[in-house]
Parts: C-alpha cells; sequence; structure tokens
C-alpha cells in the first residue's frame, strides 16, 4: 500500500501514479517523480487549487471598487460572516439529504441511522456557530460603530440561505414575526437586486417541496401501535383505544400528583385540580380530532411512551435528533441576540427592524411543534398501559422475569 506524504505528493495524493523505486531511499524516489512526463491527475492536485484558496482568500476586500480596504476589525466582521454563510451551505446540504431520505412512502430501516447521521452534523455545526459569536464579541461597541456606516441597509436579514434552511425545515409563515412570507420576501429582494435570479429559484424549488416537519410527520403517521399499522384491519380503533387508554393513565396520574401537591402544600383542591384537568384536556386537543385520533401524534406519543423497546429505538433515536437540531438552531439564535444587544444596545437593526427584540422574538420560533408538546403528555414508566403485541417490537410480553 503506498501511503500519502502531503508534504512530497501534495493534498489529494492516490496510490496511482506514485512508484517510489524501492531500495533507491530518497533520491530514488524524487528521481521518479522527476521521470514521470504525465503526472496523474491525482498527483496534480495541489492543496490551494483543491480548496481554490487564492480565489477564496481574494473575497474578503468588500464588494468591488469598496474604498478604503477593510479595516482589521471590518475584515473580521467579514471574515465571521463569511464563515457562517459557508456552513450554512453545508446545513442546507445536510437536510436536503435527510429529506430525501424520509419522503419515500417506505424507508427501509437502514436509513434511519443516516438521517440522524445528517441531523447530529448539523446540531454540531450550530453548536460551533453558537460559539462563534464569541470571536464577534471581540470586536468593540465603538470599533463596530466605526464602519457600521458602511453597510448601509444590508443586513443578515437578507441571508437568503438562513431563509432557506427555516423554510427546509418547515417554519411556517404563521409562526414568524408579523406573519413574513419568505417567499414575498426573497421576491422584494430580488426585485430590489439583492438576491439573483439563481438564489430565488432555488429558494422557490425548496419552497414547493415536502419540509423536513412534513415528512416526518407522515413517517410518524405509519408508526405501528400496539401492532397495528395504519391501513390494517380495525386500525382507526386501536388507535383510538391507545389514546384513550393513554388519557385515562393521565387522568389517574393527575389524581396521584394532586394528592401529592396537596400534601406538601403547594396549594389546595381548587387551585391544583384546575391546572391538571387543563393539562388533561389539553392532551385530548393534540390526539383527538372530530373523535378520531391524530394518528401521527399517537404515532409520536407511542414512540416516546415505549421507548425502551428494540425495535423503537431508532425511532426514538431519529427523534431526538430532530430535537437536538431544533434545541442547537435556538442557542444559536439566542447567542446572536445576545451578541448583538452587546454590540449595539436596542439601536435599530441596519435591515430596519427593531434589532435585539425581533432577534429575542425569533427565539420563541418552534418548527417541530408536536415534538415538542407531546412531552407535557408523558406520564411515568409504570403509570402506563402493558404494551400488547410486545413480540412486534422485540420483547416478550410474557417472557419470565429476571432470575436476577
Ligand atoms: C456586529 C455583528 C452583528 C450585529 C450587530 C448584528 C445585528 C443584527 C440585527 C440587528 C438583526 C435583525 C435584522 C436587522 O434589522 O438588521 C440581525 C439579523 C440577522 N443576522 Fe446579525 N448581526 C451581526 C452579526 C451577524 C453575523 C456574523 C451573522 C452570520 C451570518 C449574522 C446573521 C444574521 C441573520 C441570519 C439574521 C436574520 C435573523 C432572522 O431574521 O431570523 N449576523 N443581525
Amino acid at each position: 500500500m503506498v501511503r500519502c506524504i502531503n508534504s512530497i505528493v501534495a493534498f489529494g495524493c492516490s496510490g496511482a501514479g506514485f512508484q517510489p523505486v524501492l531500495g533507491e531511499g530518497f533520491m530514488g524516489l524524487f528521481r521518479t517523480v522527476g521521470f514521470m512526463a504525465e503526472p496523474s491527475p491525482a498527483a496534480r492536485i495541489t492543496y490551494g487549487g483543491y480548496l481554490r484558496l487564492e480565489e477564496l482568500l481574494a473575497l474578503q476586500d468588500g464588494p468591488d471598487g469598496y474604498a478604503p480596504l477593510p479595516s482589521n476589525d471590518e475584515l473580521h466582521f467579514i471574515i465571521v460572516h463569511q464563515t457562517f454563510e459557508l456552513w450554512f451551505k453545508l446545513i442546507l446540504r445536510e437536510l436536503k439529504e435527510a429529506r430525501t431520505l424520509m419522503n419515500n412512502e417506505h424507508i427501509e430501516e437502514s436509513s434511519i441511522p443516516r438521517v440522524v447521521h445528517h441531523l447530529e452534523r448539523v446540531s454540531e455545526i450550530f453548536r460551533l456557530l453558537a460559539d462563534q459569536w464569541k470571536v464577534m464579541e471581540t470586536l468593540s461597541p465603538q470599533d463596530f460603530l466605526a464602519f457600521r456606516d458602511r453597510l448601509g441597509t444590508s443586513s443578515g436579514f437578507e441571508s437568503w440561505q438562513m431563509r432557506e434552511l427555516e423554510v427546509l425545515m418547515g417554519l411556517e409563515s404563521q409562526g414568524r414575526v408579523g406573519g413574513m412570507d419568505p417567499l414575498q420576501h426573497m421576491k422584494r429582494l430580488a426585485e430590489e437586486g439583492k438576491v439573483s435570479a439563481q438564489a430565488l429559484h432555488d429558494f422557490e424549488t425548496t419552497t414547493s417541496e415536502p419540509s423536513l416537519n412534513d415528512v416526518l410527520t407522515t413517517w410518524l403517521s405509519r408508526t405501528p401501535i400496539h401492532g397495528s399499522s395504519p391501513g390494517s384491519d380495525g386500525d382507526l380503533d386501536a388507535v383510538r383505544n391507545y389514546v384513550d387508554q393513554h388519557l385515562e393513565a393521565m387522568r389517574q396520574h393527575g389524581e396521584h400528583v394532586i394528592a401529592h401537591m396537596i400534601a406538601i402544600g403547594h396549594g389546595d383542591e381548587a387551585t391544583v385540580r384546575p391546572r391538571i384537568e387543563a393539562g388533561v384536556s389539553g392532551a385530548e386537543q393534540f390526539l383527538l380530532r372530530d373523535g378520531e385520533a391524530i394518528r401521527h401524534r399517537a404515532g409520536l406519543l407511542f414512540i416516546e411512551s415505549y421507548r425502551d423497546l428494540p425495535l423503537l429505538s431508532w425511532p426514538r433515536r431519529l427523534i431526538d435528533s430532530f430535537v437536538e437540531l431544533e434545541q442547537s438552531m435556538l442557542l444559536f439564535r439566542t447567542h446572536h441576540a445576545r451578541m448583538v444587544e452587546r454590540m449595539i444596545g436596542r439601536r435599530m437593526g441596519t435591515g430596519g427592524s427593531s434589532g435585539v427584540d425581533y432577534l429575542d422574538a425569533t427565539t420563541k420560533y418552534r418548527i417541530f411543534v408536536d415534538l415538542w408538546a407531546v412531552r407535557t403528555l408523558l406520564v411515568k414508566r409504570d403509570a402506563l398501559p402493558e404494551v400488547s403485541q410486545a413480540d412486534f417490537y422485540g420483547f416478550r410480553s410474557n417472557a419470565p422475569p429476571h432470575d436476577s
């Protein structure tokens, strides 16, 4: 096997075309390289060429004709933004891969770990980005003010990659500050020449395709509940029974909670009971519509409740990685808002928004709403009804207890 030695054959070395003459030591090695009339394509690749470094490193001087050239502080500002945008590019790619894998009527079991892998990578990137605001904070407010006017009305608000990834994940207009419609916003930016026709086209494509939240919901609706799958005989009743059983478990659990709260002096019957009962009626609204169980929510509740069943171990990891993804994105938003507060206080943003107040409002966004909501409905393990058809999920229901 030929091992790649960066300093000699350059980044991207492969075995082909690189045959040192045995026993001739380093001189033989150089002679061999010297004799190669036509180096293989891999050997022609250099570190700078592969990464297109010269082009990349020539992109920090501001737009054409920008004078005077950026100061140290402004260069720092540009580089931090550019690195964010590069990471956004990768995030989009990873999330699109995940969406494609899940956008199928039947998802191979082996695909779920791959989706988890994509989502986990994105969560790590968001964590990295959340920390990257620290680098931005080395800029003092006054140093920022020194070049802030040069930014004109440009703002992260115009980051089309950020908008695209929100849409790809499934953030709805009605959930946004002021009900902002991102497609209309993008069209306006394109008319004003602030984004290219290609960026608008890519954005329109993403808007017209199912979001990650859409494919997740469809997948959840196929969850086998007590061994019953959609379309199988009696599935509607099986799912409705499951929901009723769970609501009953919540009621019983609620009675214990009421007794406990009163016993420890955290209120009396009149104050505690309505709160617990409101929780159960909230659960009914979450799980039922027109007397029928909402299957994807029942499926989600089932996975979260019986997460120890072997067959459900990857589904629950998948759900965890969606929650992780959204949590890491929210922390990224929160850290941005805190950095901005430290930098510009309560000033208006260059994009015309209220600034920090606007950014704080975006930290309330929730995309995978059901995944967060279901947590309020969970009851402790020993209060749960037994799983029927446990065989189906990888455990035998009537297996004798362990001896130990
Ligand atoms: C001194 C540094 C920064 C300040 C003072 C700042 C300030 C702001 C403000 C005030 C907004 C709200 C929109 C507006 O009215 O402009 C905003 C939005 C935004 N900024 Fe920054 N920002 C800074 C650095 C960054 C960096 C390095 C990035 C990385 C790409 C970034 C990305 C964004 C994005 C994506 C939004 C849109 C958020 C949304 O609408 O959900 N910002 N920024």
